[in-house]
């Protein structure tokens, strides 16, 4: 089985005691060809969201039997591809759902009270004195959160936000019975959302549908205090359309774990912004969360090679 990034022990050890592994021993991801080339004898797959599994790939790897995705999103994943092919895919759900909410909120705290800004500020020796005009922010208790995507993480961003006394709206395809009585949220139409909410935090897979939903004619219909927080997937947003939102004011700032293109040049437009702040995909990076998506998707991996269902499939077409 070939694993194609250095990831947890917590992963390999459960791998190397029941079969051989080869490691991609780097924190670089596998240059295509050298992905190509190692996948001609693997029967499994460990990747990453970097790593793009297509059907050359899997031309390429014709004893395949599993791709376990050490992440919940899957869009790196074609999945008419792996179905045509018949092989299994597995992605890491549930294992960081709260670890991901967590960084949502900090992303939404820290772009509402100023704090990259603040710490600029304070590291350049600015701060001579206690001003009571320094770097106002806006309120997060009380505010209106506008929840784009009611899966598992943003309800979990739900229960972060009802206790901070938000009000707090969803977007989703159906109702979510469960979110609405535990945290009071409404669903409401897509207009709505983006009219309404002071704080916009985004939670939809990638797909067709849901790239670039966030486009010039979105933003606009924000408020010009408003927030936007995305750590689902960078193309979500359109990002020229995000740059003019946040140079012109149509919106007050955003909160980026992922971006488009990711990783994003420091050259990046967007990085001249101090409304803007960028993290480097870090949602699920916490030293235990990250354990528990190594150990699932090592766990996928051995179900399939040993003939068991895996633990967490991703629907094939
Ligand atoms: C990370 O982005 C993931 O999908 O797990």
């Amino acid at each position: 089985m070939l694993v194609t990034r250095r990831i947890p022990e917590a992963g390999l050890d459960l791998l190397r005691a029941a079969a051989a592994v080869r490691l991609w021993d780097s924190d670089q991801p596998m240059p295509r060809a050298e992905l190509l080339r190692q996948a001609a004898d693997a029967d499994a797959l460990l990747c990453l969201l970097t790593d793009r599994v297509d059907a050359e790939l899997l031309a390429a790897a014709p004893r395949l039997r599993v791709v376990a995705n050490m992440a919940v999103g899957y869009d790196n994943l074609d999945l008419a591809a792996l179905a045509a092919r018949g092989v299994v895919a597995t992605n890491t759900p549930g294992v960081l759902t709260e670890t991901t909410a967590d960084l949502a909120f900090a992303l939404l705290l820290a772009v509402a009270r100023r704090l990259p800004e603040g710490a600029r500020y304070v590291r350049a020796g600015q701060w001579t004195t206690w001003d009571p005009l320094l770097l106002l922010g806006r309120d997060v208790y009380g505010a209106t959160l506008g929840i784009a995507g009611m899966g598992r993480i943003g309800a979990a961003v739900a229960r972060r936000a009802a206790g901070f006394g938000m009000t707090i709206l969803y977007t989703a395809r159906g109702r979510h019975a469960d979110a609405e009585a535990a945290t009071g949220a409404r669903r409401v139409a897509f207009p709505e959302l983006l009219a309404a909410s002071d704080f916009i935090s985004i939670h939809l897979p990638l797909t067709p549908e849901t790239q670039h939903l966030f486009d010039a004619a979105a933003l606009r219909r924000m408020r010009p205090t408003a927030y936007l927080v995305n750590t689902a997937r960078g193309p979500v947003v359109e990002p020229g359309a995000l740059y003019r939102a946040l140079k012109e004011g149509w919106i007050a700032g955003a909160g980026l774990d992922v971006t488009e293109p990711e990783p994003l040049p420091a050259d990046h437009p967007l990085l001249t912004l101090p409304n803007c702040l960028v993290v480097p995909h870090v949602g699920s990076a916490s030293v235990a969360t990250r354990d528990r998506m190594a150990t699932l998707a090592a766990e996928n991996v051995l179900a399939v090679l040993q003939g068991r269902p895996p633990l967490t499939p991703v629907p094939l077409p």
